[in-house]
């Protein structure tokens, strides 16, 4: 793959850029929605109490800045073009950050979110696709792996659009802010299928 990082992404509505630490505290507040959280699982639940505190996840990110413009980092933040307001953050980590077993950084997982207020308006496919399409035509990753609850349609219909193949297995996943395992549906996107896909929708 190349390691491009996250390069400015625009689309009709959105500008996708590499993070900064100015709009980090809006995207915290986002977060905190219980509705946004409760599909959350970068971090185990032991660390909740931690993610609710500003103070100490303002710390974790001044650090994580000094990351967002690497080459290997492909995590942006998303911009309404009309009025520059930030809703919501999207990216395409190592699949390795969700399984262990995974260790090629050719293959990577998907992360999404959009604030409540502007969720359900296809912010969140344009973004999805914008990113998807970088990842695949111009830093020519090899596949996507990744799964959403199947009691968040909002998430698995945006893969399902984008034309991922859900798998037959269902997996039990333990989701941060959750206490209980929820079932997850999995979906995987190969760089062939993409292509294939997308030539298909171009002709
Ligand atoms: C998932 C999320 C990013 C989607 O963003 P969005 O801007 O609302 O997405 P879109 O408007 O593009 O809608 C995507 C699809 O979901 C559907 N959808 C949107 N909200 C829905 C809801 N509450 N219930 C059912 N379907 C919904 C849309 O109709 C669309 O489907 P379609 O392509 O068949 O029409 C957003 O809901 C979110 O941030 N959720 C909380 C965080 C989260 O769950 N992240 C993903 C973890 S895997």
């Amino acid at each position: 793959m190349k390691f491009l990082g996250s390069k400015t992404i625009e689309t009709d509505r959105l500008i996708l850029k590499a993070q900064t630490m100015v709009e980090q505290k809006r995207l915290w507040e986002i977060l905190m929605l219980p509705d946004v959280n409760r599909y959350f699982l970068t971090v185990p639940p032991k660390f909740r109490e931690k993610l609710g505190d500003w103070d100490k996840q303002k710390i974790f990110y001044e650090d994580d800045m000094k990351h967002a413009n690497d080459d290997n980092i492909f995590r942006w933040s998303i911009f309404l073009k009309d009025t520059g307001e930030c809703i919501g953050r999207l990216s395409c980590h190592e699949a390795h950050d969700e399984d262990e077993e995974l260790s090629d950084p050719n293959i990577r997982g998907v992360g999404w979110i959009i604030d409540p207020k502007f969720q359900g308006k296809g912010y969140g496919t344009e973004a999805a696709k914008a990113m998807i399409d970088f990842m695949f035509l111009e830093c020519e990753i090899d596949e996507i792996i990744t799964g959403a609850a199947i009691s968040n349609p909002a998430s698995w219909k945006i893969m399902e659009r984008l034309g991922f193949k859900r798998q037959e297995n269902t997996k039990l996943v333990q989701y941060t802010f959750l206490d209980e395992l929820t079932e997850d549906y999995s979906y995987v996107m190969t760089r062939e299928r993409y292509l294939s896909l997308n030539s298909t929708n171009r002709s």
